[in-house]
């Protein structure tokens, strides 16, 4: 048996700021054209395939490294230790299987769907504020569409939508290790965290005496109906789900825009027949280009796969741009085509295992009635110019990208 340190493999930094775009492609299918199953980064093991990446993001041996970053930055009290800890995707075991069965009910694909005529109505509101046809896709759409829905699904007055995406795009950073080597940063997520607290608690006090149609509400009646949420972990489940859907979301319609500008005959396919392809569209930007390229994960124990032994604390990222690459899982899978049928794997862009994407049918939702709504209302899409697109590490994002469009003929 081999140990994972004596191997000799490629490297790849998934921190440097100039993997984003052709580069980012260029150097991921660089891998796994050589052939290889694993890279070194400067601080973890990258893994490129799928099957690996599956078995790893599914070992009980793992957990995602929150609480490790954490302490490594030093962040051992305030709210945005007392986030770190209760954080579902930090937790484990029964714990995790808990909180999982406490808020999955307010995420199946039915809860999912019923939310679907609130994202059209964002998506009108929108639209009737465009006054020209050319503009900034992201800051007219991906990212105000996203917000309003997760402060519509969450109960929130329309107008904290604004604050809401703020404090998501901040408290994301936790993950973020580059950030967290600035002290400033720290302090203002930690400040951020206890305004999210002090807002969301008094939302939650007046959902227990006027229950409404929203999340918090479904989850407060979770809980009275025997189970054990403490206000504190209804809190903190509550920011999980705002951090969690919002920038994710915001940046996969971002990049299924620019896909499908580039790719006008899969364009015109979509807006002739909508109830078939919008859902295979949405399932094929999420494989080609996932905005969670990498998720991490800690070994708990020594793990041994494909005779090599991983020691207990290894750190590794599961690379799902590769992994969603496959051909053995996916037809042509190099190639971006909505009209391809690819299959029946699930691509590695929600994760897999016990953290698999609780907001998976959310994200799903409003990502297909984003693209319905355009499909009806834009007969050409041109990129017109600027496309500001952010480093692959973190959540792969997009600044701003112009277009330049047509309007269907009504
Ligand atoms: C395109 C959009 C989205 C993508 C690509 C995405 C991706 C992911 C991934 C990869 C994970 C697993 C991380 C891991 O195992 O290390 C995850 C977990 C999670 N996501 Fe999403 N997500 C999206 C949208 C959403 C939405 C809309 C919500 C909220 C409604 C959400 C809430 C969460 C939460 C709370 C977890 C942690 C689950 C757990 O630990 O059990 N996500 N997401």
């Amino acid at each position: 048996m081999t140990v994972v340190t004596d191997l000799d493999l490629p490297e790849l930094d998934p921190a440097d700021p100039d993997l984003r775009g052709d580069r980012w492609h260029v150097t991921a299918n660089g891998l796994l054209d050589a052939g290889c199953w694993l890279a070194q980064g400067p601080l973890s093991l990258i893994v490129i395939d799928r099957e690996a990446g599956e078995f790893f993001l599914r070992s009980r041996s793992a957990e995602f490294p929150g609480k490790l970053i954490g302490e490594l930055f030093g962040i051992t009290d305030g709210p945005l230790h007392e986030q770190i800890v209760a954080n579902i995707i930090n937790r484990g075991g029964d714990d995790h299987r808990r909180l999982r069965s406490l808020v999955n009910p307010a995420l199946t694909p039915r809860a999912a769907n019923s939310w679907r005529p609130v994202m059209r109505q964002i998506l009108e509101e929108l639209w009737s504020e465009l006054e020209s046809d050319q503009f900034d896709f992201v800051s007219r759409f991906s990212r105000p569409y996203p917000s309003r829905t997760i402060a519509r699904v969450m109960g929130a007055p329309r107008v904290d939508a604004q604050r809401l995406h703020e404090w998501s795009e901040w408290i994301q950073r936790q993950f973020d290790p580059i950030a967290l080597s600035d002290a400033d940063v720290v302090a203002e997520i930690q400040h951020k965290v206890g305004e999210f607290y002090d807002w969301v608690d008094p939302l939650i006090e007046e959902r227990r005496s006027q229950p409404a149609d929203d999340l918090i509400t479904t989850l407060i009646r979770t809980e009275e109906e025997g189970e054990r949420l403490s206000d504190q972990e209804l809190r903190n489940l509550v920011l999980n789900i705002l951090v969690g859907g919002v920038d994710t979301t915001q940046s996969q319609l971002s990049h299924a825009i620019r896909l499908l500008a580039g790719a006008p005959e899969q364009w015109q396919a979509l807006r002739e027949n909508p109830d078939e392809m919008v859902p295979l569209a949405v399932s094929e930007v999420l494989r080609f280009e996932p905005v969670t390229a990498f998720t991490a994960r800690q070994l708990t124990a020594e793990v041994s796969f494909r005779d090599v032994t991983f020691p207990a604390g290894t750190l590794l990222l599961v690379c799902s741009f590769t992994g969603n690459r496959d051909p053995e899982a996916f037809t042509d899978p190099q190639t971006f085509e909505i009209r391809t049928e690819r299959g029946k794997t699930r691509p590695l862009t929600f994760g897999a295992g016990i953290h698999y994407c609780v907001g998976a049918n959310l994200a799903r939702a409003e990502l297909e009635e984003g693209l319905r709504f355009f499909a009806g209302q834009i007969d050409s899409i041109e990129l017109n110019g600027l496309t500001e697109l952010q480093a692959v590490s973190g959540i792969y994002g997009i600044d701003r990208m112009d277009l330049r469009i047509t309007r269907a003929v009504e």
